[in-house]
């Protein structure tokens, strides 16, 4: 099938090299010549594991194509994805501006009869407003919504292998014509109404944040009466009506969707007179974590005035450089705000971060540098390479003896043997 791909951020990217692996003769555009030119050589405009290895591989197929030539890509195509950003404004509603321009893009370019496909997260409806753009053109347009169910870091893996996929559609013939585009792929399909696609992707972000809050209210509590949050977690996660996934307590969740998509949909439904109170707690439940590890840094050391702290992470978290919202830069502002000194570590997210963090903190080539002559260190990002450090050479680096690990992610029998304080989350 020919397929445009309006966007290349992360979802547009990863759908148009998954799409062009399914066999698939895919367009993706982008209006900044330079990123195409990035992506024309095979070369990525972010991280993302394994997702250069495919590129590289359709773009040598001769499957997947890179233009800023809306109107040729467009009118080479059947399907037509829009796969923009839909950032949050300030009330929390999604910002439907690049969807709308897009559409209006479409309708002055299509020559023929199409098929568009929102795969960018937005409200409820999203899809009618689409279809009434389209409308000034003369041909025909179905309008159709294919949430994206991708996590960052692990992108290439969730296209090709989904739990599920969700099209929604005002006529099934056209869902099952969406749907038939994935074939190849073996997993649950649902067809469904517009509306509840664009419904069952806010509600899964949802849930999922709520069972990260959830969790971490029980880690306080966990606190406060001497229980273990970890086991807990695992045993109620054995029930395979919770199951095991996404309990895991830290200092909250962040990203560019979580935090985007629960707002959106309290939005959403407060648009509607409906209060939608649990999402209100999992909001503040999720602020409240990142304050309670700050408070608990500050309250062991005491005054934070010329010490000096190791943060390992920046990236909202593992196997990414993105840092929107992450819980590891609103720290590390936090402890640099009450006077101390900050030597910071990330495996990819250290250009990112440059971008948006002072100039007082320190940026290192090493988790170990970032440690040396630390009074105490900080793990802001659930990095596996962080568990897999030499803990012994780190305390031999570091002045004082104090971890505070905002993800659970050390053996804390291991790093007490070692002879560290070590304060973590719900445990
Ligand atoms: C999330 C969803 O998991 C995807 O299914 C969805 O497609 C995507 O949003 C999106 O809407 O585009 P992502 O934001 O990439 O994916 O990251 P997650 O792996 O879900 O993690 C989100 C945040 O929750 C991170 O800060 C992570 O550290 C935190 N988290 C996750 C926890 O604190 N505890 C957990 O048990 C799991």
């Amino acid at each position: 099938m020919k397929i445009s791909i309006i966007g290349t951020g992360y979802v547009g990217l990863v759908s148009a090299v998954g799409l062009a692996e399914l066999g698939h003769q895919v367009w993706a555009v982008n209006r900044t010549p330079e990123k195409i030119a990035k992506l024309q050589q095979g070369e990525l405009i972010f991280f993302e594991p394994g997702l250069d290895k495919l590129l590289r591989k359709n773009l040598k197929n001769k499957r997947l194509y890179f233009t800023t030539d809306f109107a040729a890509a467009v009118n080479n195509s059947d399907f037509v994805f829009i796969c923009v950003g839909t950032p949050p404004k300030a009330d929390g509603s999604a910002d439907l501006s690049a969807v709308k321009v897009v559409a209006g893009q479409i309708a002055q370019a299509a020559r023929k009869n199409l098929i568009v496909i929102n795969k960018s997260t937005v409200p409820v409806g999203t899809g009618r407003l689409v279809e009434k753009i389209l409308k000034s053109n003369g041909h025909k347009f179905e309008v159709v919504s294919c949430p994206e169910f991708l996590r960052e870091g692990r992108a290439v893996y969730d296209f090709l292998n989904p739990d599920r996929i969700v099209v929604g559609a005002t006529k099934q013939a056209v869902g099952r014509k969406v749907m038939s585009l994935f074939a190849k792929l073996k997993t649950h399909k649902l067809v469904t109404a517009r509306e509840t696609a664009e419904l069952i992707k806010y509600a899964a972000n949802a849930f999922l944040a709520t069972k990260i809050s959830f969790i971490n209210e029980i880690a306080n509590v966990c606190e406060k009466v001497g229980a273990n949050v970890e086991q807990v977690a695992q045993g109620i996660g054995l029930d395979k009506r919770i199951n095991p996934y996404f309990l895991k307590a830290g200092i909250g969740y962040g990203g560019s969707c979580f935090p985007k998509d629960v707002k959106a949909l309290k939005q959403i439904a407060g648009s509607m007179g409906y209060d939608f109170k649990l999402l209100k707690a999992v909001i503040e439940v999720n602020n409240g974590q990142r304050q309670n590890f700050i408070n608990k840094i500050k309250k062991e050391l005491v005054s934070l005035a010329y010490k000096n702290i190791a943060v390992l992470g920046l990236a909202f978290k593992d196997n990414t450089d993105d840092i929107r919202e992450s819980a590891a830069i609103d720290i590390v502002r936090a402890l640099e705000k009450a006077g101390a000194t900050i030597k910071t570590y990330d495996p990819e997210a250290m250009a990112t971060a440059k971008r948006v963090l002072s100039r007082k903190t320190v940026f290192c080539d090493s988790a170990y540098a970032a440690a040396a002559k630390a009074d105490a260190l900080v793990i802001a990002t659930e990095w596996p390479a962080f568990a897999g450090l030499n803990w012994a050479k780190v305390k031999q680096l570091m002045k004082g003896k104090i971890i505070f690990d905002g993800k659970n992610l050390l053996d804390q029998a291991k790093v007490e043997k070692l002879g560290f304080k070590y304060f973590s989350v719900g445990k």
